[in-house]
């Protein structure tokens, strides 16, 4: 079968798209024919190997997985002896942030993992665009008490995390205020916030409205600027570690201090958050953001187009015709 594959951590130039062995699946594992996958911000960390810390999961010195890829959806081809999730045939979709060998054309996956059903109506390539940036989207929604009625600023609406979000907390009758830069106006606005602000235009930490709650869904900005416009027991949420990794010590100084805080939205269950997607998704209450689609051979392309930040939404790695 054909697959991406690397022996080193480094630049997309590190990749060689190559004929491998087809995957055997364990008694444990089901066998998928992968139709679509993504390149998204987590494949770049596991391509490159950083933040270092990674590493600790994914292969010290180098990647445990040679093939790249961390989400797929496809058809189960065949199942293991001890398998009872799925029986062949079975349209699924799943996600591990700890990479899994899913940038080829078959897939051998324990089936215990975060695998689900695709949605009804759902093609594969909006399974797999709504399985990692949707995941860390749910994982700001989850660290916070969010009641209908509250306002919420979006930094990063166009975002794969962003563009998650704003769906999520407007299926929770949240007033969302999404941040981005002008010319995509048209594809956020699609997406059902209730205002824009471009940043290109306006900075909206000198809005005048004040917010319950800014998930900063790109970690373009920071907790200070942001205490302007959060409410009195406002909280800043950030995707990102931010400068000088304040974002790891100031949860704490702030519970302290009182008043506004910071919370750091760490990753919780794959499986809970595929779960309340694929809900959503079967009540047509979300549809994931998809940017541009790449073969498997273009795949260099489709992670440098990934790491250089400019993504709207997900971008596709189609594997099948
Ligand atoms: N903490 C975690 O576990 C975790 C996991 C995955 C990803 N991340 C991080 O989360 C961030 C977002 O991930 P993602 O997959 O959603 O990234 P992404 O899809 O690449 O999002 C970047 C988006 O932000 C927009 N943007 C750039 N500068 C902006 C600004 N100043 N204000 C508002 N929007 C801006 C970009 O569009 P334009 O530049 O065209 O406006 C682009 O659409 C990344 O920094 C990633 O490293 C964290």
């Amino acid at each position: 079968m054909k697959a991406a594959t690397r022996t080193t951590y480094g630049s997309p130039d590190v990749i060689t798209v190559k004929e491998v062995e087809k995957p055997v699946p364990k008694a444990n594992e089901i066998l998928v024919r992968v139709h679509a996958t993504t390149v998204n911000r987590t494949d770049c960390g596991a391509l490159w190997g950083k933040p270092f810390l990674f590493r600790f999961f994914i292969g010290l010195f180098k990647p445990r997985n040679s093939i790249t890829g961390t989400d797929f959806a496809g058809v189960v081809e065949t199942v293991g002896e001890k398998v009872n999730e799925f029986k062949i045939g079975d349209r699924v979709w799943g996600f591990d942030d700890n990479t899994l060998p899913s940038h080829a054309e078959y897939l051998a996956v324990d089936s215990k993992k975060a695998i689900m059903k695709v949605p009804t109506g759902f093609t594969f390539e909006q399974a797999v665009a709504s399985a990692e940036a949707a995941h860390y989207a749910c994982n700001f929604l989850n660290k916070v008490k969010l009641v209908p009625g509250q306002k919420v600023l979006v930094n990063g609406g166009t975002g794969g995390i962003g563009s998650a979000a704003i769906q999520f907390l407007k299926n929770m009758n949240i007033f969302v205020t999404a941040v981005c830069h002008s010319q995509y106006h048209d594809r956020v606005q699609a997406l059902g916030p209730d205002r824009i602000i471009h940043y290109d235009k306006e900075d909206f930490t000198q809005d005048n409205e004040t917010y319950d709650f800014v998930f900063d869904a790109v970690g373009k900005s920071s907790f200070n600027p942001c205490t302007r416009i959060l409410k009195e027991k406002g909280v800043y949420l950030s995707s990102e570690l931010g400068p000088g990794a304040e974002n790891l010590y100031l949860p704490l100084l702030t519970l302290i201090k009182g008043g506004r805080k910071v919370i750091f939205p760490v990753p919780g269950s794959i499986s809970k958050s595929l779960a309340y997607i694929f809900d959503l998704a079967e009540k047509e209450k979300f549809k994931p953001l998809i940017d541009r689609t790449y073969s498997l051979d273009e795949i260099k392309e489709a992670f440098t187009y990934v790491n250089s930040g400019q993504k709207i939404g997900n971008v596709i790695i189609r594997i099948t015709d």
